[in-house]
């Protein structure tokens, strides 16, 4: 098998790993198991490039019982698990990731699966699509389709589309309820907070938390910091969303205003410079700053750079940025996204729906009769359902079905008061 990991040898430690979290993705494992016996996916070449943890190590696997011919890159390079990378070498699937990885080592590896001609891609990010549209334009005719796992790469890829410029379909699992609903609510909010808190060691009750963006991921951090005790800001360019989140008890307020006030920062918007120079300049000592959107541009570390005299790493992680006026602020994993960085990204549980739609994708598109035009598309709601479904099934939840008389209520219009 072709690979570049950090080290072979932490293959036995990685596969325990990821046969713990695949205990705790059921219904993955049962859709594997569908695919070991039927090979829907046989022969077919899928470029994946996600998070390289243990949860990703189970979707590759579900879908190498699948038949498919699947290899890994990395979508950020310091999210990658370098024992998770070398078992899955182990397990024949050509991986190339390493944990800290520089720039052209991470765009190298990139190369290293669409080299391997892919006809599926599978994207968080979109990094593999922007690479192919970029520098690869040839192989393109080639690829049958991809999909898309994060927020943020589906706005790019839907502005590619409005653009006229994206050259081949995307599914954009991201976008659909069983995916965004939970992954990026339950899962951004439990493992952000878990990344800070190995990195930092702070207790949250009583702590001044500034969220910026209330969207699934700022929801899900704002209900889950508030139930450590913590007080929480939100900050939003969004009207409804503020209101949202003003109903919901939080205080909301612009970020100049929340700047001054926040022991703990957290970005998670998708946009850029959501803290930059003007906020860093009216901080408290001691602040803390970390960024859970998926690039590092959230936080301007430039303008913070600019503003610091001396920088120390004071834990792994925590790099503190001395003050020219004495000050001193804390930015976490270098800006990238902390819960993947200094924690293990989210739970394998809530991995479990994402990664499902995403098997179940790749299933779909294989089993499509003829080409789909290229455009960004939504997961077909039967899979979206499928997932749930499984979901409650494996937790042992039964829900009420429709009674022929209410399928008819339901459907009619006559019926009133
Ligand atoms: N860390 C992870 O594991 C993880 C998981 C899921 C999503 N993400 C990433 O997190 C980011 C947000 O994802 P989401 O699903 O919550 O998106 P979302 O679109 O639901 O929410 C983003 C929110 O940010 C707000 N916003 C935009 N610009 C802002 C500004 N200048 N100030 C304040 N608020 C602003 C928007 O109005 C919106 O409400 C994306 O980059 C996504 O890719 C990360």
């Amino acid at each position: 098998v072709d690979f570049d990991v950090k080290d072979q040898s932490l293959a036995a430690r990685g596969k325990v790993r990821i046969e713990w979290a695949g205990a705790h993705m059921p219904v993955l494992a049962a859709i594997r198991d569908r695919f070991a016996k039927e090979k829907p996916l046989d022969g077919l070449r899928v470029a994946a490039c996600l998070h390289v943890t243990t949860e990703t190590a189970n979707l590759m696997l579900a879908l190498q019982a699948g038949g498919a011919d699947v290899s890994l890159c990395a979508s950020n390079p310091l999210s990658t698990q370098d024992d998770t990378a070398a078992a899955l070498v182990e397990y024949g699937i050509p991986t190339f990731a390493i944990k800290g990885e520089d720039n052209d080592t991470y765009y190298k590896h990139i190369d290293c699966v669409l080299d391997r001609d892919p006809a599926i891609t599978m994207d968080d990010g979109a990094d593999l699509v922007s690479v192919l549209h970029k520098q690869r334009v040839e192989q393109m005719s080639r690829i049958v389709a991809g999909t898309e796992e994060t927020t943020t790469g589906v706005i790019r890829l839907r502005q590619m589309a409005a653009d006229n410029v994206l050259k081949f379909p995307i599914v954009a699992v991201n976008d659909t309820p069983t995916k965004h609903l939970f992954d990026n609510r339950y899962g951004t909010g439990q493992s952000t907070l878990d990344g800070i808190t190995r990195a930092t060691n702070i207790l949250w009750a009583g702590q001044h938390v500034v969220i910026g963006g209330y969207g699934y991921g700022g929801r899900g951090l704002a209900s889950r910091a508030r139930g450590l005790g913590a007080q929480v800001i939100v900050t939003e360019v969004d009207p409804v969303k503020a209101l949202e989140a003003v109903m919901e008890g939080f205080r909301v307020m612009p970020m100049i205003d929340a700047a001054r006030i926040g022991d703990v920062f957290i970005t998670v918007t998708g946009d850029k410079d959501i803290l930059r120079r003007e906020h860093f300049e009216v901080m408290k000592d001691g602040a803390i700053v970390a960024n859970t959107g998926h690039f590092d541009v959230e936080i301007n570390k430039d303008d913070l750079r600019a503003l610091t005299t001396e920088t120390r790493e004071v834990r792994d992680h925590v790099v503190e940025y001395l003050l020219e006026d004495g000050r001193k602020v804390y930015l976490l994993a270098d800006g990238r996204l902390v819960n993947l960085a200094a924690a293990e990204g989210h739970p394998a549980a809530v991995m479990d729906m994402s990664f499902a739609d995403q098997a179940l994708t790749v299933e779909w598109l294989a089993k499509q009769a003829g080409p789909l035009k290229p455009a960004v598309y939504d997961v077909p709601e039967d899979i979206d359902r499928e997932v749930a479904r499984l979901k409650l099934q494996t937790m042992g939840v039964a829900i009420d079905e429709l009674t022929p008389e209410q399928v008819r209520y339901l459907g009619s219009w006559q019926e009133g008061t």
